[in-house]
């Protein structure tokens, strides 16, 4: 009998979930029951976040508690400040992103208690200090102090201002506010199941975190929407992109932010963040990638014409990120700042029904031989 190897766990459920349900074949995806299409018009992303670890809306009063508690943890530990001083501009920031929670751990004396009370305390912590640690991060590697949280801006807002020390306006929070939405969950990517292989053998939810952070910096998962922006660099202008597409193709190689595993037409979230990055165009003095990001599906749409790739969420995220502001290496950590949502919420459901996943490997190595001592080989 031919054993089957399930290559990339395509097409294999590994658990159960009540948090997020794709269908790839008709583009649609749905968080708790709702679908992003609504979240994105009138969700936040701490209604969101609510939402995963709870799996319904908040009530006002819900709600309110929610933003208290993320903003008290807003500021980093005094150990964390310490370190990302000592290794700003020695390390990029997904590494700063895996450290902080590492560290967050260590000074957490309840790391260990699993139960779902201390778990949400911790879901809430992480996702109220990554904004912080990104922030601070591109506030020293450029010489500058870091600039402390405010108390009454949102959480994306929050993050903005803390980035570039500059508030900002409206549209610019409404549409970060959208794109972290957008980010905050995904069913089993990559990432998430690398969290809950490590929570499964009852780690912690910082280990397990660090770990999804460490698998999701790969070009293949989030590590795309920074390889997008390359790409529009290196294309520059509208003109190059036939031959650019074509050599690539030719080469054997991929565009990035193009295909997914589960999507056989356009990811939903695309077609949102391109309608976020046309009303940010409007009035951006930076929409030249965003513009060129249109082309390029345009060009792409006719060069793949009978393939199932399509652009996925990556895809407008770099250009609508540029027109933020926001610097291209920290287009994937703060993919993380978003995922950390969804990520926790799958490890609430993990952590309340565990089982240790251990599949198997189908051997093909040697036959059994007979060891050889070293002076004898
Ligand atoms: N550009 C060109 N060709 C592609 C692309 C692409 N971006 N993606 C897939 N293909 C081709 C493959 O070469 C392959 O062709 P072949 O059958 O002629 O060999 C075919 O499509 C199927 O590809 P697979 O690798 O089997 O598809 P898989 O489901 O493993 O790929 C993936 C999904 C990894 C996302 C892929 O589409 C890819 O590499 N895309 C670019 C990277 C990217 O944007 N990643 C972000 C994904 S979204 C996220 O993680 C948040």
């Amino acid at each position: 009998m031919t054993e089957v190897i399930a290559r990339g766990l395509e097409g294999v459920n590994v658990t159960a979930t009540k948090l997020c349900r794709i269908d790839g074949q008709k583009g649609e995806l749905i968080y708790a029951g709702y679908n992003i299409f609504d979240l994105a018009e009138h969700s936040t992303f701490e209604e969101t976040a609510f939402l995963l670890w709870n799996l319904r809306l908040p009530t006002r009063e819900e709600l309110e508690q929610l933003k208290a508690d993320l903003r008290r943890e807003r500021p980093l530990s005094d150990l964390n400040d310490r370190v990302q001083r000592e290794i700003v501009g020695k390390i990029r920031p997904m590494r700063a992103l895996e450290i902080s929670v590492i560290i967050a751990g260590a000074l957490d004396p309840k790391s260990s208690d699993l139960s779902q009370e201390q778990l949400k305390k911790t879901a809430a912590l992480l996702t109220a200090r990554m904004p912080t640690v990104l922030a601070q991060y591109h506030r020293l590697r450029q010489g500058l102090e870091p600039v402390p949280p405010r108390d009454d801006l949102g959480h994306a807002a929050n993050f903005l201002w803390m980035l570039k020390g500059e508030e900002p306006n409206e549209l610019e929070a409404r549409v970060f506010d959208v794109a972290m939405i957008l980010h905050a969950e995904h069913e089993m990517n990559a990432s998430t199941f690398s969290a809950l292989v490590t929570a499964s053998t009852l780690s912690d939810m910082y280990s397990a975190i660090a770990s999804a952070i460490g698998t999701l910096k790969g070009p293949l998962h989030g590590g795309a929407n920074e390889a997008v922006y390359r790409t529009l660099e290196a294309i520059g202008t509208e003109e190059n992109i036939p031959r650019y597409v074509d050599d690539l193709l030719a080469r054997g190689e991929r565009v990035m932010g193009i295909g997914h595993r589960v999507y056989k037409t356009t990811d939903p979230r695309a077609i949102i963040l391109e309608q976020l990055g046309h009303k940010l165009a409007a009035t951006s003095p930076d929409r030249k990638y965003y513009d060129l990001s249109l082309k390029l599906r345009d060009y792409l749409a006719k060069k793949l014409e009978g393939k199932p790739l399509y652009p996925n969420v990556d895809f407008f995220s770099a250009s609508v990120y540029k027109m933020l502001g926001i610097p291209s290496d920290l287009y994937t950590p703060i993919f993380a700042m978003s995922r950390i949502a969804g990520w926790t919420a799958h490890l609430l459901e993990q952590y309340a029904d565990n089982r240790l996943v251990r599949p198997n490997a189908l051997y093909e190595g040697a036959d059994p031989r007979p060891y050889v001592p070293l002076d004898q080989r």
